[in-house]
């Protein structure tokens, strides 16, 4: 078998994606819509399994962390406050010859000439910022004080949140909030597929903290979400961490890493953990008029907080998660010939479906009612798939596709035809290993818990 280039890797993973429903291109009947896509039934899934892992490890198992949910839509003053309606743009340069709208960074350059990436043209505008959010009106009228953008991150509202989600939750520093959502940037160039999109979303995390403290917890944070990636199933050696140097990083911040993953299309940003410093607290008081102070008890000092921000992209870990877990290896097929396996290895915790079950034959109707009152035990547990159709291998592979670690396959044996010691076991399929073992039905449930937690 021949290893695929990168590019045909990618190529072959978007088909993927679109054969087996996992990414659309967003209004594809009407031609699309550049930098836009939706998630089909397992892609839905996928997305779930992962922002309810995020949700579960950075907000439920931790007591100095809680959770909210903010609009989208938020009075224009909070993206003056923030810097983002005056600085929260590309530069961007035109090709005066085939009319593309480009990155400045995207230019080629030859002998010290930028020339157009698409045509190699070089009569190019010079270069001008170009705002990346997305405006709109509140309200009936179009005019100046109507209005506003859709967020391009989601963190802008947990800060101007900070003082009533810490007066309800009642957390002494240093304590997090956490958000996911989406979020909205027009970007210039969209590309890598799901990558760089204009709509997408986020899972972010604020966590504050005394500024003697900063430092400490950029670090901490940097160590708390590789380790995330690598329990859902992204190995260390994939991974990489960026310090950001003083040129490209925030002018308010003293410390960001990006995690960058090794993509078939390169090694790209998957998150970026930033110490913004009282950067936000403060533009937000000072504009707003509002105080945005902690209170310390013990010390009875009053001051505004530092905080140190994980921010993941949910689409791009989702790209990341099956660029990881694509690959084809070979199996052999219904006359025992060895072909090529496509599968995808996803960790069993973000599987979308967690495991198939199927009658060994469709027209057997104790194996079909017994491989469906597997389905109804297994359903209140995990998302479970019944298949009846085609030769068991078929079925096999159609799950293997689709990365569902497990299946289940009730045979003869099931019903105690042959040995009254197996009635009522089924043979449980590793996807991985292809081994198959015998376990008793009533122990299913629990051990696919286990597996898949
Ligand atoms: N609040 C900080 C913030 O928004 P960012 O580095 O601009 O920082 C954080 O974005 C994460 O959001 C990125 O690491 C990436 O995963 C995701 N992201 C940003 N722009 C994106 C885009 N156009 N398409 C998909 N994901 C994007």
């Amino acid at each position: 078998m021949t290893t695929p280039t990168d590019a045909q890797r990618m190529e072959k993973i978007v088909s993927l994606c679109k054969r087996r429903g996992f990414i659309f291109q967003s209004s594809e009947i009407y031609g699309g819509l550049n930098g836009l896509w939706d998630y089909g039934p397992l892609g839905v899934e996928l997305k779930r399994n992962l922002k309810n892992y995020w949700w579960r490890v950075m907000v439920h198992e931790r007591d100095d962390v809680v959770g909210m949910d903010g609009s989208i839509l938020m009075n224009r003053a909070v993206w003056k406050a923030s810097g983002h309606e005056d600085t929260f743009s590309d530069p961007m340069v035109d090709c005066r010859v085939c009319k593309a709208r480009l990155r400045a960074d995207q230019m080629i350059e030859k002998k010290g000439v930028r020339q157009c990436p698409n045509c190699g043209s070089k009569d190019l505008t010079e270069s001008r910022p170009f705002n990346l959010m997305f405006k709109t009106y509140v309200g009936a009228t179009e005019d100046e004080s109507s209005i506003t953008y859709l967020r391009p991150e989601t963190a802008q509202s947990i800060f101007v949140q900070f003082k009533n989600v810490l007066e309800v939750s009642r957390k002494k520093l240093p304590f997090g909030i956490a958000q996911i959502g989406k979020a909205f940037r027009n970007e210039i160039n969209p590309r890598n597929f799901t990558f760089r999109s204009r709509e997408f979303e986020q899972m972010e995390l604020e966590y504050f903290c005394r500024a003697e403290e900063g430092m400490r917890l950029l670090e901490y944070w940097k160590e708390q979400r590789l380790k995330f990636y690598e329990n859902i199933g992204i190995p260390r050696d994939t991974l990489h961490v960026k310090t950001v140097s003083d040129e490209e990083r925030a002018f308010y911040s003293t410390g960001t890493y990006d995690i960058e993953y090794d993509f078939p299309f390169g090694r790209q940003e998957l998150e970026g953990v930033a110490y913004r410093t009282d950067y936000d607290l403060s533009q937000h008081q000072k504009a707003s008029g509002k105080s945005l102070e902690y209170f310390d008890e013990e010390t009875k000092q009053r001051f505004i907080p530092h905080v140190v921000e994980p921010s993941a992209g949910v689409d791009r870990t989702v790209l990341a998660l099956i660029c990881e877990a694509y690959s084809e290896d070979e199996a052999p097929d219904e006359k025992g010939k060895m072909e090529t396996r496509l599968v995808l290895r996803f960790h069993p915790r973000i599987a979308p479906i967690k495991c198939a079950v199927f009658p060994l034959l469709k027209n057997k109707e104790q194996l079909v009612a017994k491989a469906k009152e597997i389905v109804d035990l297994l359903r209140p547990h995990m998302n479970v798939f019944y298949d009846e159709s085609g030769a068991i291998g078929r079925r096999y592979r159609r799950q293997d596709e689709i990365g569902t670690p497990f299946g289940a396959t009730v045979d003869f044996e099931t019903l105690g035809e042959k040995d009254a010691s197996l009635r009522d076991t089924v043979t449980l399929r590793d996807r991985d290993s292809m081994k198959q073992e015998r376990i008793a039905i009533q122990d299913l449930a629990a051990i696919l818990r286990a597996r898949i937690a």
